[in-house]
């Protein structure tokens, strides 16, 4: 491949997992010759890193490259070509077809084929290349790390992608299709991605898996591991504070995982749970396998473990043969649980899944204001939880410069973002703050009279790294 400095446009939709595949496709294409660009207009590649769970987010990647046809014309005008791929779940779901509805396009590639990237977009440059096959290697092995640079660049806080794939089958869901069956990375290559990133100051990871609690990757004995004890050995990593994971289903909560709540101060107190449906009749048509009482039995004792957790759900609405006494048994639900936050979705029928043959599809009106019901409780509980952390003291990493000048941005460990007054050499750093005030989708906080620094500045960090080696990059 040239090695011609070429610019690369990247637009990332859906859930974290493509927020992390495609730092790792930039990450590939950089020995390449590709350096990132925000201005659309100078890209000599387009990607669209795609998402198929709901027909609204898939339907944005074809009005995108509505625009994109324009941007391609008015480059050629200029001598400039300008290349198309489609990743992700779109193109893992259509394929083919992607070329035969909008023909601008060059590449579709799924997400098993992103360390075949620099060969793919070689080979598109002569004709159009579709590569969705779900190979045989683990596609983990041959994809190249990040740079020291690159990754400080990224911020303090990544995402480590630890299992991929999902075998639930959940009857309204696309994934078990676009990202196969379920993969666990070996411990001993999770373990070296999370010390690099620790090397390069970062200081929360937090673990991604369509299903991410049924990891079981193999320890360096072969042994079978869960998450539970993958997290235990990722809190001993040097300058590793904060450990997440998400996203999780009810049935993998297993012991020893609950147990890492109970006993890891670097698990934060915040765990995203979907149960979809307080209903069982529902919770059955959707194949989830679980009633709500075992989700409610789960959530108890996860919060036996660690009292002051923030819970988060999924909710789908308007699922085939949902009726009002099914959805007033999710608002039930949702109230018991005390949700920290929630996020919630009109059921959308995916082609290729058991629920959009089923009968009973409800009424989209219906639907939409159970919707809004549903979203007006859950906002009620988020503003109560946030209202409820006023005049407390909490532990807030110190991410970036905040809206307005003067303040900085950050992270609470029940994930809230934190406004501070603070000097941006603060940056990387972990402070105590008093929260002062609450919104409905922040806190404001103010520095103790003394703080107790717990970590070195990553100011200072990025500073020495850029007089070694260069300013940073991407
Ligand atoms: N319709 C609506 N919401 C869906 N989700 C997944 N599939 C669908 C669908 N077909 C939601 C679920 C899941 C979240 C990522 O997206 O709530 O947990
Ligand atoms: Fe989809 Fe999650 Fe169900 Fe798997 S567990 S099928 S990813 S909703």
């Amino acid at each position: 491949m040239t090695t011609k400095t070429q610019k690369l446009f990247i637009k990332t939709y859906g859930c974290q997992m493509n927020v992390y595949d495609s730092a790792r496709m930039v990450d590939a294409l950089a020995p390449h010759g590709y350096v990132t660009t925000n201005i659309l207009d100078e890209a000599d590649l387009v990607l669209l890193n795609t998402c198929h769970i709901r027909e609204k987010a898939s339907e944005k990647v074809f009005s995108e490259l509505g625009r994109l046809r324009k941007l391609r014309k008015t480059r050629a005008e200029r001598g400039k070509a300008t290349m198309i791929g489609i990743a992700g779940c779109v193109a893992q779901a259509e394929g083919e077809e992607i070329i035969e509805r909008a023909p601008l396009v060059d590449l579709v590639f799924g997400p098993q084929s992103y360390h075949r990237l620099p060969d793919l977009v070689q080979r598109a440059k002569n004709q159009c290349v579709v590569d969705t096959d779900f190979p045989e290697e683990d596609k983990f092995d041959h994809l190249p790390q990040a740079t020291k640079q690159a990754t400080i660049a990224r911020g303090l806080s990544a995402f480590l992608t630890v299992q991929e794939g999902c075998d639930k089958f959940c009857s309204f869901c696309v994934v078990p299709y676009t990202r196969g069956s379920e993969v666990s990375r070996p411990v001993a290559r999770i373990v070296a991605e999370a010390k690099s990133l620790a090397e390069a100051g970062v200081r929360e990871i937090t673990l991604l898996g369509q299903n991410v609690n049924s990891y079981h990757g193999q320890d360096p004995n072969g042994v079978d591991t869960g998450l539970g004890p993958l997290l235990f050995e990722l809190a001993e990593i040097e300058g590793l504070d904060r450990l997440r994971y998400t996203t999780s289903h009810p049935r993998d909560m297993d012991d020893e995982l609950i147990a890492a709540h109970a006993d890891l101060p670097e698990l934060m107190p915040y765990l995203h749970l979907p149960v979809q449906s307080g209903s069982d009749t529902i919770l059955k048509a959707m194949n989830r396998q679980h009633t709500a009482k075992h989700y409610l039995e789960i959530v108890d004792r996860i919060r036996t473990a660690r009292p002051d957790i923030a819970l988060s759900g999924d909710f789908i609405v308007g699922f085939p043969g949902e009726t009002d006494a099914d959805f007033a048994d999710t608002l039930s639900l949702v109230r018991q649980v005390g949700y920290a936050s929630a996020y919630s979705f009109k059921y959308s029928p995916r082609p290729g899944t058991p629920g959009a043959s089923l009968e009973g599809q409800v009424e989209p009106h219906i639907a939409s204001e159970r919707l809004l019901e549903l979203q007006k409780l859950i906002k009620e509980l988020q503003h109560a939880f946030n209202g409820n952390c006023v005049g407390n003291t909490m532990d807030v990493l110190l991410e970036k410069p905040g809206r307005k000048p003067g303040q900085l941005a950050g992270r609470s460990p029940y994930l809230q973002a934190v406004h501070v007054d603070a000097e941006e050499t603060m940056i990387g750093q972990i402070v105590p703050l008093r929260i002062k005030s609450a919104g409905q989708n922040s806190l404001y906080g103010e520095q103790l009279a003394k703080t107790h620094s717990t970590s070195d500045n990553r100011a200072q960090l990025a500073r020495n790294l850029a007089n070694q080696d260069g300013a940073p990059e991407v």
